[in-house]
């Protein structure tokens, strides 16, 4: 999120751990990371390899699906180019970042290592590396063990045979909100504002009738276990958020009168989440050549709006799980009108492209300004609809 006083995010998991998952997980995402040491002796290589492309050798599907995921592009440009401005040497620091984008030790020290040009390693010693972002061993290895769910049919492997990297510890918090939750939630006691958490997924989810019904962010996330977390990011799965209807308008007594309904029927928290995407909701009326009739477009925003600093809210206009919000339309209509147009465009990255831009205007950086180019290129149209406006003609009577 931003860039954020570390002060704060230096905050250790707190709170009270009483369920058998939250032992575990306060211990597996323990900020900051050990390092795993070396691997047993007797592993091969690969088996013994950190690198997602090792495990990929022989989990081809997670390492396939893991490749398109924001989790391996977790340390892009507008990253990178903010733990540069807090110094190539300063681990401590980077670890207010890192916790979540890329969490493991040998990263930290690799992202130290290629920030101070020294790059050249021993032979061996290259691990993982910090570009890698959310790796699969910053979520399944910790000491060198690998941990992950149950078998997926519910069976277990034959006693006495043996497995590479020595199998795995069987963990179902693998299966929890909660394993998410470690980066998808922020604590109390981190920034919040009007109340809320700067993210509050954990929380918004644990509102919803998806937690009552049992359905987890991996059920809607990792469907069949997929490594694809797709998100806003995604048309398809956004379109999958949003119940949208459009009744016929009418234009009865010289004026346009329409609706735009949208209900968030399927994301397990409120559309969207965070406070770095901004959703757009216009409905206008066209001329016969099918452009914008400007003074008669209206427009809504669904978000929750803060200003660059993160120090305020300016609305917080999401809909929350099972919310149906309806958008009027009454305007006169526009004598070169011929249809009327609904529309929903969504920018993912809305906030971090001001933000950049902010920030570019202090100082030039090519890492930023690559970012800015990443984040103005990602707003997409989610939905539109057209209904031809009938004019009444002389037949239609007084
Ligand atoms: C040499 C091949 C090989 C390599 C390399 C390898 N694995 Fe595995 N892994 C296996 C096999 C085989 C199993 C056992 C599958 C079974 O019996 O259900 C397994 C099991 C697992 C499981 C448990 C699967 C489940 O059903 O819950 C996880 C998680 C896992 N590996 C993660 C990793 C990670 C992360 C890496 C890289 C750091 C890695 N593996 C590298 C072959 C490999
Ligand atoms: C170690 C921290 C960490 C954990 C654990 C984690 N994530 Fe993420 N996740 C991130 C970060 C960081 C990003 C943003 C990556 C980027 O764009 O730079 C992200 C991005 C995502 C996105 C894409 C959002 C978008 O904008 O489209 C989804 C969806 C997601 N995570 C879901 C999950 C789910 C579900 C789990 C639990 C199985 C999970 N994450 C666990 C850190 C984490
Ligand atoms: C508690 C976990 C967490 C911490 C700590 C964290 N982030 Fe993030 N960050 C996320 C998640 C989750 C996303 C994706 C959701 C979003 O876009 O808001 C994200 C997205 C981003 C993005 C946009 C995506 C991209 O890759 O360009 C940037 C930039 C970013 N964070 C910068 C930072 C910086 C700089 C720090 C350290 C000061 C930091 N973050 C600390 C969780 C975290
Ligand atoms: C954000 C954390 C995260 C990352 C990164 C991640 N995984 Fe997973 N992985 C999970 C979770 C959570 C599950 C269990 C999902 C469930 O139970 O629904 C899982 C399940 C698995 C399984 C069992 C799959 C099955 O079908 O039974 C394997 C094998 C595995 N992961 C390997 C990998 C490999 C290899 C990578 C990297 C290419 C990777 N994971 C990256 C969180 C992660
Ligand atoms: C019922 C299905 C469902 C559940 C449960 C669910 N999500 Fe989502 N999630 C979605 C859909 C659909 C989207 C795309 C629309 C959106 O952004 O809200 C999404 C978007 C996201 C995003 C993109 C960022 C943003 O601003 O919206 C993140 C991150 C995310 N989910 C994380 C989580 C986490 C963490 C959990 C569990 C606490 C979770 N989700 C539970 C369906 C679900």
């Amino acid at each position: 999120m931003g860039r954020l006083p570390v002060l704060f995010l230096l905050v250790l998991w707190g709170g009270t751990l009483e369920a058998e998952p939250e032992a575990f997980l306060a211990r597996h995402w323990q900020r900051p990371l050990a390092a795993n040491g070396p691997a047993p002796g007797h592993f091969s290589p690969a088996e013994s390899s950190l690198d997602p492309a090792a495990c990929g050798s022989c989990h081809l599907r997670q390492f396939e699906d893991w490749r398109t995921s924001l989790h391996s592009r977790a340390m892009g440009p507008g990253l990178m180019g903010q733990l540069q401005a807090m110094g190539a040497g300063a681990r401590e620091e980077h670890q207010a970042c890192l916790h979540c984008h890329a969490p493991l030790a040998e990263q930290a020290d690799h992202l130290v290592r290629t920030l101070t040009a020294k790059a050249t390693l021993p032979p061996g010693t290259e691990a993982v590396s910090a570009a890698q972002g959310l790796t699969c061993a910053g979520c399944h290895v910790r000491g060198q063990v690998r941990l992950g769910p149950p078998r997926a049919d519910g069976s277990v492997p034959e006693p006495g045979r043996v497995l590479p990297h020595a199998g795995w510890q069987v963990e179902k918090a693998f299966a929890d909100a909660r394993f998410c939750a470690a980066c998808h939630q922020f604590e109390p006691d981190w920034p919040s504002l009007n109340g809320k958490p700067l993210e509050n997924t954990n929380a918004e989810w644990q509102a919803s009738r998806h937690a009552a019904e049992g359905r987890t962010c991996q059920s809607c996330h990792m469907p069949g276990r997929r490594h694809l977390w797709r998100g806003i990011h995604d048309p398809e799965m956004t379109r999958s958020a949003l119940t949208i209807d459009t009744p016929p308008s009418s234009t009865a007594g010289g004026r346009v009168r329409a609706e735009l309904s949208l209900a968030n029927t399927g994301a397990g928290h409120a559309f969207p989440t965070y406070v770095t995407p901004r959703v757009q909701v216009e409905i206008g009326q066209e001329d016969r050549e099918g452009r914008p009739i400007g003074s008669s477009v209206e427009r809504h925003l669904i978000a929750r709006d803060v200003t660059l600093d993160l120090t305020a809210e300016r609305a917080d206009t999401r809909l929350m799980p099972g919310e149906r919000r309806r958008y009027g339309y009454d305007r006169p209509l526009d004598p070169r009108a011929q249809g009327l147009v609904f529309r929903v465009i969504v920018q993912p990255d809305a906030f971090y492209a001001d933000f950049y831009r902010a920030t570019l205007a202090r100082s030039p950086s090519p890492l930023l300004q690559e970012a800015l180019r990443q984040a103005e290129s990602s707003p997409y149209e989610l939905f539109s609809a057209r209904q031809p406006l009938r004019r009444p003609g002389p037949w239609d009577g007084p």
